[in-house]
């Protein structure tokens, strides 16, 4: 009877209700380290508590202090046997622990529902509305949503909302981050209300010839009782009212139906086009009781024995893993940080990147929809079995279901994510029981999408291959292990593999070691890497390796490198040795380019020339010592001359082959295949002055020439910005580069100097970051070290209109200023 009444009233609330749907961010929060049951009370007073500003991580000022995540472990996935003692793990600061955030929210008149979205929590969120536990996650990267309706005050009182998360020790391979690092969303209601991530929009069929297209179109709501409900839908012109295909006694209801469409233009890194959708859900009367506009793109996709085909055309994923850090930011999320990491990775002539290794935030994926910019959205880095004491493997048996199901649900609608990832080098994969699970797992998130395939990356192929585990998996994604590709291929039903992850190459920005030698695990006195590109980690190899097998074996279906860029934590192959961050990326922690970057650049950007030279050319002590020249040109031959003097015109290998050729490792003993992708000049004297390169093209006509000067004294400082004109949003954020120059303006590349920053106007100091991996000083004060002469300072705008000017200064060196203009 109580029942009846209820949804009797709800069907009245519903047949009443033309409430519009709010949306808001919650940004504004208080928090505090203090863990007490009170902190959910409504009366509970938090006024003494940090004011902070959502997106937060709480761990991201530190201080460093190598104590933090110091711990006695083997890392068995880099080999190890016997346990050692590591730090820097995980970044060496204060993300260990309990947090609480609380903030205050009122439901806006005549809204019936309250939904909470957290776009992901660091870690094992609890959410308290007015004093009650609305709901719970574990996992900190899952998008999740908390229904707030039965707590709530809807009589215009402010609703009380009160997160606890923890943070248990030994429970990541990198740095997490802490806290509300992702953007927290109320979003208000009627009653009856399309769903959160209940839009879904498929390709179902794409005429490359006439430019028509059908897409699918699926809406699913709750709360409609009266069976008078209609969804009706608007994009590119046309207009439909889709068909109930389902509806229950709760009041879910789902709509389905194509929707052909005209003049189209499809989705791709190239071109990111991008179609609005705007779902109506009308009541009897045909009064709007709930509006949503979402974007969807348009395009095909598939793999097949032939290859990974978008859009009809052959192409191999030129990708790079990402961890989800943003250097000076830390785990906080930032959408101009996110933009400015795409574009650089553009400019590389990146296409895609793997969210290494869990789900990416929103901010993101609508990035890479608008930008151009594939994904693989990956999960996990482990299952049931841990790789760290206390990882994924306490939830595992209970979560993996919901947690796989909100990665494809909230991101599904993206058409810049082109496959799922379910986990990475799962310690399952050799086993039958790893099997089941991947078959179940695979299946699951085939049922939520059934558009898109998945992967994995796996390390032990052989194993994987024997438990059947390989054979299971949509696309066998391998890491590493180079020489196992062939045998992969030839046992897989696929017809293809894919480099999941590949290189594990490590450098230090302006770092160069003599002598220049290969090696698969090279470490320094003073914990840097070389820069010339000729160090990776035991278990990987050079960027060469890879391209060899790219481009000699058709099946090969494109690379993630690992990775794009330097993150927080990992920092092998200096584990335990005083390090914070890692050495694998293609630019450093700040952001700044690596000579690796030229590398990538010269093979993966086809529409731009490259020329690069490294070293630097600044050696005092080195006169008359071998010094070698290399030049990272997507052109075939070089001439380099030494103040003037040739060192030889030398041209890219041509002979070396995997179709005719063996592959062996790069060794100091056999690096022919270095000539192949690099122009090497191996017997270079250093002498001070000019280093000069004049590039030549296929017909050999003199295409370009790039020159690098000896430094004098550091005499001021240049100062350039990624963008200049900026919103007055108070989130949108400029990236300055710093160098230490001499009078002419050539780089010094061994300027350490203490470098300030000072900013008046519209906008403020955010972050600072040198990108030296053994630096312990903190990016939330504006002034640090230049490492290698640069550095890179992030500025923020206010919600005030107006130009920020930035002065940067250090002793001894000529100041800079730039204007930024917020509007
Ligand atoms: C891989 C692993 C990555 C990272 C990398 C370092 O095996 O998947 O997460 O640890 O090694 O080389």
């Amino acid at each position: 009877m109580k029942h009846l009444i209820l949804t009797l009233f709800a069907m009245l609330m519903a047949m009443t209700t033309t409430a519009q749907r709010q949306e808001v961010l919650l940004t504004s929060w208080r928090f505090s380290h203090d863990d007490a049951a009170q902190n959910a009370s409504v009366h509970f007073n938090d006024r003494h508590w940090q004011q902070v500003s959502v997106p937060h991580d709480w761990a991201i000022s530190g201080p460093f202090d190598m104590n933090l995540d110091r711990q006695n472990v083997a890392i068995v996935q880099n080999g190890e046997k016997e346990a050692t003692e590591k730090t820097g793990r995980t970044g060496a600061l204060p993300w260990i622990g309990v947090g609480w955030y609380r903030t205050q929210f009122t439901v806006p008149a005549g809204e019936e529902r309250a939904i909470l979205n957290f776009d992901g929590a660091m870690s094992e969120p609890e959410v308290y509305v007015n004093g009650q536990k609305a709901g719970e996650w574990k996992y900190g990267y899952s998008a999740f949503n908390i229904d707030a309706t039965p707590y709530i005050y809807k009589d215009g009182r402010p609703n009380t909302l009160a997160v606890r998360l923890n943070n248990v020790r030994e429970s990541s391979r990198w740095y997490p981050g802490a806290g509300l690092y992702r953007p927290v969303t109320l979003i208000t209601t009627g009653s009856c209300a399309i769903k959160q991530w209940g839009i879904n929009v498929e390709t179902k069929n794409l005429n490359f010839a006439d430019r028509t297209a059908t897409v699918e179109v699926t809406v699913s709501a709750l709360g409609c009782f009266s069976s008078k409900y209609s969804v009706r839908v608007s994009t590119h012109g046309q207009d439909a009212v889709l068909p109930i295909t389902y509806a229950d006694c709760l009041g879910d209801i789902t709509a389905s139906g194509p929707v052909t469409l005209s003049d189209v233009q499809w989705w791709s890194p190239e071109h990111p086009q991008l179609y609005d959708l705007t779902v109506r859900l009308e009541d009897g009367n045909g009064r709007i009781v709930d509006q949503k506009t979402v974007k969807y793109g348009i395009r095909t996709f598939s793999v097949d024995e032939r290859g990974f085909v978008l859009n009809g055309r052959h192409r191999k994923f030129k990708g790079v893993c990402l961890h989800h850090d943003l250097g000076m930011l830390g785990a906080a999320v930032n959408k101009a940080a996110l933009a400015h990491q795409i574009m650089l990775l553009k400019g590389m002539g990146c296409d895609a990147i793997r969210t290494s290794h869990n789900m990416p935030s929103q901010w993101q994926m609508d990035l890479c929809d608008s930008l151009g910019m594939m994904v693989m959205a990956e999960s996990f880095d482990m299952w049931r079995y841990p790789k760290v004491k206390n990882g994924y493997n306490r939830y595992y048996d209970q979560w993996w279901k919901r947690d796989l199901t909100n990665l494809v649900e909230a991101n599904r609608l993206h058409p810049s994510i082109v496959m799922w990832s379910i986990g990475n080098e799962i310690p399952e994969q050799g086993n039958t029981e790893g099997t089941r699970m991947i078959r179940d797992m695979q299946n699951l998130v085939h049922r939520h999408d059934a558009t898109r395939p998945v992967t994995t990356g796996m390390d032990r192929i052989d194993n994987a291959l024997s438990s059947g585990f390989a054979q299971v998996i949509d696309i066998p994604g391998i890491n590493y292990r180079l020489p196992r590709y062939e045998n992969a291929y030839e046992h897989l039903r696929h017809g293809f593999v894919l480099g999941s992850e590949t290189a594990s190459t490590v450098s230090s920005r302006g770092v160069y070691k003599f002598p220049v030698v290969p090696s698969r695990n090279a470490v320094y006195d003073d914990n840097q890497c070389s820069g010339y590109d000729v160090e990776a980690c035991p278990w990987s190899n050079l960027p060469d390796e890879d391209w060899a097998f790219q481009d000699d074996k058709p099946w090969v279906i494109g690379e993630f490198v690992w990775t794009g860029f330097d993150y927080l934590g990992e920092p092998t192959p200096y584990d335990g040795k005083g390090s914070r961050s890692s050495y694998f990326g293609i630019f450093d922690l700040a952001g700044l380019p690596k000579d690796r970057y030229y590398l990538y650049r010269s093979r993966w950007n086809t529409t731009e020339p490259t020329i690069h030279l490294l070293p630097h050319w600044t050696w005092p002590g080195r006169e008359g010592e071998v010094t070698p020249v290399y030049c990272y040109t997507n052109y075939p031959s070089a001439e380099l001359f030494v103040n003037g003097v040739s060192q030889g015109r030398i041209t890219k290998s041509t002979t070396y082959n995997l179709q005719t050729t063996k592959y062996e490792p790069v060794s100091p003993e056999n690096t022919a295949l270095l000539d192949r992708y690099r122009l090497r000049w191996n017997d270079v004297r250093y002498q001070p002055g000019e280093l000069r390169v004049v590039v030549y093209d296929e017909k050999g006509k003199q295409v370009g020439e790039e020159t690098v000067r000896t430094a004098g004294a550091p005499h001021h400082i240049e100062l350039t910005a990624d963008r200049t004109d900026l919103t007055a949003d108070g989130a949108d954020m400029a990236f300055l580069t710093v160098r230490i120059v001499d009078q002419d303006g050539n780089l010094c590349p061994d300027a350490d100097n203490q470098v300030t920053v000072k900013v008046t106007g519209a906008g403020s100091f955010k972050g600072i970051c040198n990108g030296d991996a053994t630096s312990t000083e903190v990016f939330t004060r504006p002034t640090m070290h230049a490492f290698h002469g640069a550095l890179s300072v992030g500025i923020i705008t206010t919600e005030t209109p107006g130009p920020i000017r930035v002065q940067l200064s250090a002793r001894g060196l000529r100041p800079a200023t730039l204007t930024l203009h917020s509007h």
